[in-house]
This record gives structure tokens, sequence and C-alpha cells, in this order.
């Protein structure tokens, strides 16, 4: 079976990497000359709104799924007339728009924080007035690792912010006095059936993940799973979804939707009897999903800008290196480390030895 992939950056890397051993074999389209996912497949080096190389594309594999939600909605419409795309059109219009993704969470009862829809300077003051300081203003799309938005704190913050952010359609949403942050990674089957991974707790640095640490028995994974189950049924979901919660009050806020396998799910490469890279792939390719089970304890932490010498980071007992190939840049996700260990004192232990290898 050959899949296509929409981006061709390290999720779509990957995902080939888990599809190979199914005899899966994956073509690439990505304008980037130095895709990392390019590797590992054929690369169709065009942009994503060009038509003769997605015609080629849907003409070559079975099906196409994305590694980003920020594809135009014609790509997606175009694909879809010559070959199965899952997740679906729908999915992704609603994921990759936070008006839109915050508006379903209302829908569906889902607790999310007060949000307001800014289309100018002027909306943005009514709205402070109304939902309160602090706030977050966050573009409505193609947002990402905390880019694309500002948090306000003071009255003086609110002026001229709407440019800041490039005059584009915004929300605003209260600011959430959070205890904690978790994500739950989700898969649905073609034929409905769903799987959820244990929640995760995330820690973030100026908006970029830094740590995951894969949870036990945690006592908000029932709600989580509610909350994501009427996502994914209404949805009609297929393959795999992250969902992002503020832990608030005992209870839960959903933050945003990720309509594709997600970096606080990267543990589960090691850390579960089957990962979300392989149960996606097997979803939509309407294989039997795999045990979503965890294996051992486990954390992922970023390496952001530079990774490590390998030599070091793999002398690190119960530590798996996932090396992107990707040029090092200032901010730059370009590998992480999965460490999975035999109990939580020890996870805490490696934790310490990778972060300060981070430090160095
Ligand atoms: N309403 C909010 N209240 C408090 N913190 C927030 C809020 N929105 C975002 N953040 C912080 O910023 C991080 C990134 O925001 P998010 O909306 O998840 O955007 P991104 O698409 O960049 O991941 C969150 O993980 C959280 O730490
Ligand atoms: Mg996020």
């Amino acid at each position: 079976m050959k899949i296509g992939v929409i981006g061709g950056g390290q999720l779509g890397r990957m995902l080939a990497l888990a599809g190979t051993p199914l005899g899966m074999n994956f073509a690439f389209l990505d304008p980037a000359p130095d895709a990392c996912a390019a590797a590992l497949g054929e690369h169709l080096r065009a942009d994503y709104g060009d038509q003769d190389h997605l015609r080629q594309l849907a003409d070559e594999v079975d099906l196409v799924t994305f590694e980003f939600e920020s594809v135009p909605a014609e790509t997606v419409a175009f694909l879809s007339q010559f070959v199965p795309v899952y997740p679906s059109a729908e999915a992704l219009r609603i994921a990759r728009d936070r008006w839109f993704e915050k508006s379903l969470f209302k829908d569906l009862g889902i607790p999310t924080p007060a949000f307001a829809d800014i289309q100018s300077q002027a909306d943005l003051e009514a709205a402070v007035a109304s939902i309160g300081l602090p706030a977050v203003l966050k573009t409505r799309t193609l947002g990402y690792d905390g880019k694309g938005q500002k948090v306000l704190r003071k009255p003086e913050d609110v002026a001229g912010t709407f440019a800041e952010l490039g005059s584009v359609a915004c929300l605003l949403e209260g600011f959430v006095p959070f205890t904690g942050e978790v994500s739950l990674i989700a898969v649905r089957a073609r034929d409905g059936e769903t799987k959820f991974y244990p929640l995760v707790h995330n820690t973030h640095d100026s908006g970029i993940l830094k740590l995951s640490v894969a949870s036990t028995d945690h006592p908000l994974q029932a709600l989580a799973e509610d909350y994501s189950s009427r996502v994914l049924k209404q949805l009609e979901y297929v393959g795999v979804m992250a969902f992002e919660f503020f832990e608030v009050d005992g209870g839960l806020k959903a933050n945003e939707i990720a309509p594709r396998v997600h970096n606080s799910g990267h543990w589960t490469t090691e850390g579960a009897e089957c990962s979300q890279f392989e149960n996606h792939l097997r979803a939509v390719a309407g294989l039997p999903l795999g045990s979503t089970a965890k294996v051992g304890e486990s954390a992922m932490l970023n390496f952001i800008g530079v990774v490590p010498p390998v030599e070091k980071v793999i002398a690190i007992a119960d530590c798996h290196l996932h090396h992107y190939g990707k040029a090092f840049k200032v901010g730059r996700k370009v590998g992480h480390a999965n460490l999975r260990c035999a109990d939580r004192e020890t996870l805490a232990a490696q934790i310490l030895k990778v972060e300060a290898l981070i430090a160095e």
C-alpha cells in the first residue's frame, strides 16, 4: 500500500518509520528542498496548490493523509476528487481555525476558555471589556509553537496589538490560570472503533513543548476521553487526533485539537504497545487498531535548536534518540529523546540527566 502524505517534516518521517515495517510505501508532497521525510520515501517537491503534482500524487497512492493542518482547503477538495483522504476535509477545516475549533467545543458542551472573534482593533477592545484581562490574542489560523499569539496582561498591552499580529482574523481568549496542561492522543478507525493513550502531562517553554510525561491512572482520564469522544463522533473522524487541555479547578478546559499525530504523543514509539504513528496509519488504511497500552513509564524531551552529541544522548540508560536530520536553527524542533523506564523514580532521575545534557 502506498500512502501520500501532505507535508514532509518530522511527523511525516516518523509516519514512514512506523509504516515501512507494515509494508507501506510513502510519497511526500512538500515544497521544501530539504524536507526531512524525503529520506524515507518519494519527495514530490511542489507547492500545496500545484494541481499537476496533486494529480500525480493522487494517481500514485492508495490514500492521502496529512502531517500538518494548515493545508489549504482547496488542496484537500482537489485531492478528494481522485483518492480517499483521511482525516476529512471537514475535520481539517475545523482544526485549522481556532474560531471553528472553540465553537465546536462550545456546541458539544465541552468547557473551553471564554473566546471572541476579532476582526479589528475595535473588536479587540470590545472583547477585552467583556472577557477581561489577562487574555490571549491568537491568530485564528497558522499559529504553532506559540507563534501568532500574544498575552495581554495590562490595559496598555491592548493598543496596537491587532496590527502587531498582522491585522488578520484573530481570537481573544480568557487567560486560564491552569495548574497543569495535559493532552490526550486518540485514534479512531474507519469503522468507528476508538482508542485512547494515557493522558500526557506537558510542560512548555515560550510556547514550545519541552517535556511530556505519560501518566498512570490519571483521575481526569475518563473526563478527557468523554470530551474527546464527542468531537471524534461529531466529525466522524478517521486517524489520530490530539486534544490539548488545561487542568483547572479539578476539571478540564479544552485548548485545541490537532488532526494528526502530535508532539506530545512521540513517547508512544517506545512507550506504548503500538505507537501513535502506526495507529494513525492503521486507522487511515482501514486496518485493525493496535493496543494503546503503556509499556513501562515514559517521557519525551524535545531537542530545540540543536541535538546534543549523539554519543552522549544514547549513553543515558533507557534513552532513545530520535534525530530528525534537519538543519539546526534556533527555536526549531530538530529531535527528541524518549525515555522508557521500569518505574517512576528511575524516570524522574533519567529526565534530569537529559535536561542536564540539553543545558550543556
Ligand atoms: N487561554 C490561555 N490561557 C493560558 N495559557 C494559554 C492560553 N492559550 C495558550 N496558552 C499557553 O500557550 C501555549 C500555546 O498555545 P496554543 O493555543 O496551544 O497554541 P499552539 O498552536 O502554538 O500550540 C499553551 O500550551 C499554553 O501553555
Ligand atoms: Mg498547542
